[in-house]
């Protein structure tokens, strides 16, 4: 057999990227790596200052189990870095944390603190979860209980702020309260008024049967509907948190207390709806998913990876009965396979980077269509990035 000059080359082309480019076998250490070699979520803003970033708490989440499954000191090592960054030696928050500010938002690096305490049992992390739990015991609410996402957003309910306050507001009372009933009823309760004012109802205008990004319990937002004051759209990422939090929740919530029945019932609810929203070509989501195939629209990365890790951790955790035909585990295959093939980009370096995520989808301003598809994309957005990590755990698991 003669090799022609051009296999050849093509042979070597092909030697050399393999060689440069040794990327793991599994995408979840992948993402979990190249974020790591990029000191993405290590507790510090780009300036260099400490940041007190949701975003850090999602991609500790997706480390911490990639250290469970793999004993990796590394991925412990990087939480504990992470979180050191922001928390002192005598237990004190800082970086750009202020309680005052009463913002959902920083409350999801809580667990990670809950989870190095349990694993050192430094006192540090105690108090830092404590400067967090006193936080929600004075958190300002509507007159029906819910935490306003902000204290410059009164009486706004957000779905991110779910995932954002409750999952340590769970973590914390299951460590410290487990048998305060008080406090799970409360946290059921996040839940089910969140459900009950953004779910879209029957005679909705694009009605999937799924959240909006929020509600403003004033009516005073100019996006508020006269009917609920719910905001105009479902955004993918809003959604995506609510649905992270719905399974991420029931892992920790008592399973003999009533609030239990009525989370689960919300998930089991939604979840079919989420596989119906998707694309049926690419089984992708739309960013505006209640304007499909709109000009400007677009598919977003975050949210659905988002939604294929709570799929697909609801079938394993059996939350969610499959149909016969299982086709919700299928919906959540397709799409991953869309992401690995479109999102997911091999550097010569051997990192991956991660495409599509919108940086930012906010209620404070119009909450209309234009606004959402006016927002700019970021590689490698940690929102993202975390999300794809925690899908891949999910199916690499299957
Ligand atoms: C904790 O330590 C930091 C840094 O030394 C300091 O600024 C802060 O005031 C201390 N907090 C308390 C409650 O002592
Ligand atoms: C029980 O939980 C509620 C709500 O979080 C809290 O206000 C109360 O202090 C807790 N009670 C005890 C005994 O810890
Ligand atoms: C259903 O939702 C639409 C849009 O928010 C609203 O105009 C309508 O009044 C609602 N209908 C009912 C029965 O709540």
């Amino acid at each position: 057999m003669v090799f022609s000059s051009s296999s050849f080359t093509l042979l070597t082309l092909f030697i050399v990227i393999s060689t440069v480019c040794a990327r793991p076998q599994s995408y979840a250490i992948w993402a979990a790596d190249s974020g790591i070699q990029r000191q993405q979520g290590n507790g510090l803003g780009g300036d260099g200052n400490p940041d007190v970033s949701y975003e850090h708490g999602e991609f500790q989440w997706g480390l911490r189990q990639l250290y469970e499954r793999t004993g990796e000191e590394k991925y412990f090592e990087y939480i504990k870095n992470g979180v050191d960054n922001i928390v002192f030696g005598n237990g004190t928050v800082h970086g750009n944390y202020r309680l005052s500010d009463f913002s959902l938002d920083p409350v999801r690096t809580g667990p990670s603190f809950l989870y190095l305490l349990g694993k050192t049992g430094e006192r540090k992390y105690q108090i830092a979860a404590d400067i967090f739990k006193s936080q929600l015991d004075s958190h300002p609410r509507t007159a029906q209980g819910q935490f306003w996402h902000k204290l410059r957003y009164p009486n706004q309910g957000w779905l991110d702020g779910i995932y954002m306050g409750d999952i340590f507001y769970a973590d914390y009372t299951k460590r410290f309260q487990p048998d305060n009933a008080t406090a799970w009823d409360d946290i059921a309760k996040q839940f089910t008024l969140m459900y009950q004012n953004a779910l879209q109802n029957a005679t909705a205008p694009n009605n999937l049967h799924l959240l909006y990004h929020g509600y403003d319990f004033s009516h005073q937002k100019v996006w508020a509907s006269p009917d609920r004051g719910h905001s105009p759209e479902v955004w993918d990422r809003a959604l995506g948190w609510f649905s992270m939090a719905l399974v991420d929740i029931l892992e920790t919530f008592p399973q003999d207390h009533p609030g239990y029945q009525s989370i689960l019932s919300i998930l089991q609810d939604i979840v079919p709806h989420i596989r119906d929203a998707a694309d049926p070509s690419t089984g992708v989501w739309w960013l505006v998913m209640t304007q499909p195939g709109r000009e400007r629209n677009y598919f977003e990365s975050s949210g659905g990876a988002m939604f294929v890790y709570s799929m697909l951790k609801s079938l394993r955790l059996g939350f969610v009965k499959d149909t016969k035909d299982g086709s919700i585990a299928r919906a959540a295959k397709k799409a991953y396979g869309y992401m690995t093939e479109n999102w997911v980009v091999e550097k010569q370096d051997g990192t991956m980077d991660w495409l599509n995520t919108v940086i930012v989808g906010s209620l404070d301003q119009t909450g209309d269509f234009d606004y959402y598809v006016s927002q700019g994309l970021r590689v490698n957005d940690l929102k993202g990035l975390a999300a794809f990590l925690l899908a891949s755990l999910e199916i690499e698991r299957l």
